[in-house]
């Protein structure tokens, strides 16, 4: 199956597409995961982009496009793919929808994962990610077992904080998805491949509900 989540800032996207990849032999393509690892190797489009995603600003449809197409034309997804913070304007979901068609792919389903604003900003202060492996965590909701020491990996004291993950870049985020992305809940809709999940829940609730919408 290929498949979006789609949802705000600290819905929990990158935390149930993490599942799905453990469980459904499914293959990830997170726009901002790519573009953060641009950045730490310094390429020029990382360098370039940084200021954006510091303000929480969206980068340019033409640089995302380029990032899933490249990605749709050599991974190998056996399982598929989950789209994870992508597309996140309409050209976005109009270039995707060609770049499929383009592989020989469709997209199955759409899942919009619904949080209130009060959770997310919970959510996104409290998160840290393990910076050997990238297995993320939350200071209340999924802390390590052992602390300082990542679960996956096992490295200790390497646990980092997003640049963007402060107040200021949080409400810029919140802005550009409500102004630019939740339009794409009713162009889903519109095509019938929307499907909602409540994703209040605990992560493992939201695992459950989401593998039910799959099934
Ligand atoms: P991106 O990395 O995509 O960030 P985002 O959409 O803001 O989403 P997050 O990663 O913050 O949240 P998430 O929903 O994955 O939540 P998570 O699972 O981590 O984009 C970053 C930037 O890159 C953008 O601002 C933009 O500049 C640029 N960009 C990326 N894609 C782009 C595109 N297509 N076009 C243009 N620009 C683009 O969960 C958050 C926390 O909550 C974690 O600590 C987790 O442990 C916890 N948690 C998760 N689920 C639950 C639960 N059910 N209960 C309790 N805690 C939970």
């Amino acid at each position: 199956m290929n498949i979006i989540l789609i949802g705000p800032p600290g819905a929990g996207k990158g935390t149930q597409a993490a599942t799905l990849v453990a469980t459904r032999n499914m293959v990830q393509l997170s726009t901002g995961d790519m573009l953060r690892a641009a950045r730490t190797s310094g390429t020029e489009m990382g360098k370039m982009v940084a200021g954006v995603m510091d303000r929480g600003e969206l980068v340019t449809d033409e640089i995302v496009i380029g990032l899933i197409e490249e990605q749709l034309t050599t991974a190998d997804a056996a399982g598929g793919f989950i789209f994870d913070g992508f597309p996140r304007t309409l050209a976005q979901a109009d270039a995707l929808g060609d770049l499929l068609a383009k592989v020989g792919k469709k997209l199955d389903t759409v899942i919009q994962m619904a949080v209130d604003d009060t959770a997310l900003v919970k959510r996104i202060t409290g998160r840290f990610t393990c910076g050997n492996c990238g297995e993320g965590y939350h200071e209340e909701f999924k802390t390590p077992a052992v602390e300082g020491k990542c679960d996956k990996c096992g490295e200790t004291d390497t646990f980092k904080k997003r640049a963007d993950d402060n107040e200021d870049a949080l409400k810029t985020r919140l802005m550009a998805y409500y102004k630019d992305t939740s339009p794409l809940i009713g162009y889903y809709y519109a095509k019938g491949q929307l499907q909602q999940v409540d994703g209040l829940g605990s992560i493992e609730n939201v695992g459950a509900d989401i593998a039910k919408a799959l099934d």
